[in-house]
């Protein structure tokens, strides 16, 4: 199996992290932080240890500023839902994922919440002045994808800032945490979601958000944290706010893992060998006929992500063909994000898209590439 599907999870897993799984499952059941026994207090310390760990990573002092999700879905619906209310303004773009753009339809739906959206060049490129000129008195804050989960392409976050005039900016890092240095976006956002299973190699059903100091994000989910129990409200501090009910203390404990994974092995070596694969496998399309390949071919603009179409191959023909015949995992479509593929052009039918991650080699990128080729000649001739 050639596994190019690292955007939507990654695989395989560093072997530190299904070690620390194991291990977390072996040594304590408890719920962190509820009861004085060992195995609740094992347990407590070990969803500190992945707070610490992701702090690290984003360059942040504050791990209390961190709290756990069960994914980014869940963190970006925690934020929306925790600042906009009735009337607010949003500003967003056309290359999000579902996980922004239907929590923002339903508060739209029960809100009131306004949507205005800026439209991205078929390259998936914002222009900072679009934001600029959308705000309004009611703008509340702006919610933007770092990295395209179908181009690749990446936002100018710090130009995007800057013509916020002020506003808050809540950043999708589903693509980047762990494929980028995270430490200049945690000096630009004001809320930063991520989610543990793509590239920071950690187990599903991981996730959170950093919440800059002085934003207040009301809770989405209420329920039992283990502090303050004598109230029947909401504790309203971070980051008991954002978690209520028993964490995925396993999977945390995986998450830490995989943290310091790609901290010794230090993010521009993980970037610097992904891009020498996306770079490989752009130059090699380059000399295919009937291959269309979106989004930008620099490779400085991209995360490790290509889509691209076949002439004579849908795309989930394409990706069959890529499985069975070749195996190699890909995903085709429009990868939870319509909007995009309007803009790039590749709506309704979507793309087939490969993301590289650091278990990927060049090997596997030159085999797929000759591969492609066989399959573009077939359907030429079809
Ligand atoms: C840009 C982007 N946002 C959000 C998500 C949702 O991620 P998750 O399913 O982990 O919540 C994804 C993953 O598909 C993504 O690529």
């Amino acid at each position: 199996l050639i596994y190019f599907d690292q955007a939507a999870t990654s695989w395989p897993k560093p072997d530190a992290v299904v070690e620390a799984v194991t291990a977390a499952l072996r040594a304590s059941s408890a719920s962190p932080g509820r009861s004085t026994h060992a195995m609740s207090v094992t347990a407590a310390r070990t969803v500190f240890r992945a707070r610490e760990a992701m702090a690290e990573l984003l360059g942040v002092d504050d791990s209390g500023r961190i709290a756990f999700t069960l994914n980014v879905t869940q963190a970006l619906n925690t934020v929306l839902y925790g600042l906009l209310k009735p009337g607010d303004h949003v500003l967003t773009t056309s290359m999000e994922h579902n996980s922004v753009m239907r929590p923002l339809a339903r508060l739209a739906e029960i809100r009131g919440v306004e949507v205005s959206v800026v439209e991205a060049d078929r390259q998936g490129g914002i222009d900072p002045d679009d934001f600029r000129t959308l705000i309004r008195p009611t703008t509340r804050l702006a919610v933007v994808n770092h990295g395209s989960n179908v181009t690749g392409t990446l936002a100018p976050l710090a130009e995007i800032k800057a013509a916020l005039e002020g506003l808050p900016l809540v950043v999708d890092a589903a693509q980047t945490a762990g494929v980028l240095p995270l430490t200049p976006v945690t000096e630009i956002a004001d809320v930063l979601a991520f989610t543990g299973h793509k590239g920071l190699m950690g187990p599903t059903g991981t996730g959170g958000l950093w919440v800059r100091p002085g934003i207040a994000v009301g809770s989405l989910i209420q329920g039992g944290t283990g502090s303050r129990s004598e109230h029947e409200i909401q504790p309203d501090f971070m980051p008991d706010c954002l978690e209520a009910g028993t964490p995925n203390t396993h999977g945390l404990a995986g998450l830490a893992a995989a943290v310091d994974y790609i901290l010794e092995i230090g993010l521009e070596h993980i970037r610097d060998h992904e891009t020498a694969l996306t770079k490989a496998f752009l130059d090699g399309l380059g000399n295919m006929e009937g291959v269309r390949v979106y989004g930008p071919k620099n490779i400085k603009e991209i995360t490790a992500v290509v889509s691209i179409n076949i002439d004579g191959y849908s795309p989930s023909d394409l990706a069959f063909v890529l499985d069975r015949e070749y195996g190699v995992a890909v995903r085709a479509g429009l990868h939870c994000a319509p909007r995009a593929h309007k803009t790039i052009g590749s709506f309704p039918q979507g793309t087939v898209r490969f993301s590289f991650g650091w278990f990927n080699t060049l090997d596997e990128v030159r085999r797929v590439l000759a591969a492609l080729d066989e399959i573009s000649k077939k359907g030429l001739g079809s």
